[in-house]
């Protein structure tokens, strides 16, 4: 694992964008795309690296973590247009080729299924953007998640319904279920980049990185996957106890070591 610690959120924004731009110069076919604010820097660079830089995502398949339950078809919150307003349509990836798990189909569970031969169908997944939430969850994936779980069903906390009420307006209106990849599908990806920004994340990232790897903070089973670079801001490194070595080795990398 490497740990990248960055002044900024933006910065963080700059670091996960030649990550992927990276693995996309090295044939990258599939890129694993995550909703939150988590990666807004991040999406924010590589469409002004699309607009100013040429850089083409033309010809790649991606695929969403999750996806909530219920929504009807076109909800502004739901992750399939929240993605593509947030990211698809300032690239020139096809929304096509944007998969996500359907929160609307008659059979959630079969739903579920079907979305995860679809990732294992197309994929590996090259380079899995993530986040984290304030109780360690990636994807939906709440404390408790089985860390070989494959995509499913869940029931969100409500801490984390709580936190999502911003995007919202109530909490009340933020639906309880949700359809996420598991932890065994996210792992299924070749490199894993997980971004954290702000404060409000230090501690459930220094759980994920430093911690014991524990279904309670399901993040922590990146310390199990042999390709994980995370990407945080001084803030949300704030209370990882090995940062001045993660800065030292950032400092010190080999010229031929990528991300
Ligand atoms: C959300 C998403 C996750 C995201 C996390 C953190 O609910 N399902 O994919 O990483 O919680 O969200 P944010 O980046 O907005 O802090």
């Amino acid at each position: 694992m490497e740990v990248v610690i960055v002044a900024t959120p933006a910065d963080t924004g700059r670091v996960v964008a030649d990550a992927v731009q990276q693995a996309v110069a090295a044939g990258a076919r599939v890129l694993g795309l995550a909703t939150g604010s988590s990666p807004l820097a991040a999406y924010r660079e590589l469409a002004r690296r699309h607009r100013k830089e040429g850089l083409s995502l033309a010809g790649l398949d991606a695929f969403l973590l999750d996806e909530y339950v219920g929504l009807p078809a076109g909800h502004p919150q739901s992750y399939a247009r929240v993605i593509r307003a947030e990211f698809v349509d300032s690239v020139d990836l096809d929304p096509a080729r944007v998969q996500g798990p359907d929160g609307t189909a008659g059979d959630l569970l079969a739903e579920a299924r079907r979305y995860d031969a679809a990732i294992r169908a197309a994929g590996p997944v090259d380079l899995q953007i993530l986040g984290i939430g304030g109780n360690g969850h990636v994807g939906f994936n709440e404390p408790g998640s089985s860390l070989t779980s494959r995509t499913r069903v869940k029931t969100l906390t409500e801490a984390t319904r709580r936190d999502n009420a911003r995007f919202f307006g109530d909490v009340s209106d933020v639906p309880r279920h949700v359809i996420t990849q598991g932890l065994g599908t996210i792992g299924d990806a070749r490199h894993l980049v997980l971004t954290a920004s702000g404060a409000h994340k230090a501690t459930a990232l220094a759980a994920a990185i430093e911690g014991p790897v524990s279904a309670s903070c399901p993040a922590s089973v990146l310390q199990l996957h042999p390709h994980v670079t995370v990407v945080a801001d001084e803030a949300a490194a704030t209370r990882l106890r090995s940062a001045g070595h993660y800065r030292y080795a950032f400092a010190h990398k080999l010229s031929q070591q990528g991300y």
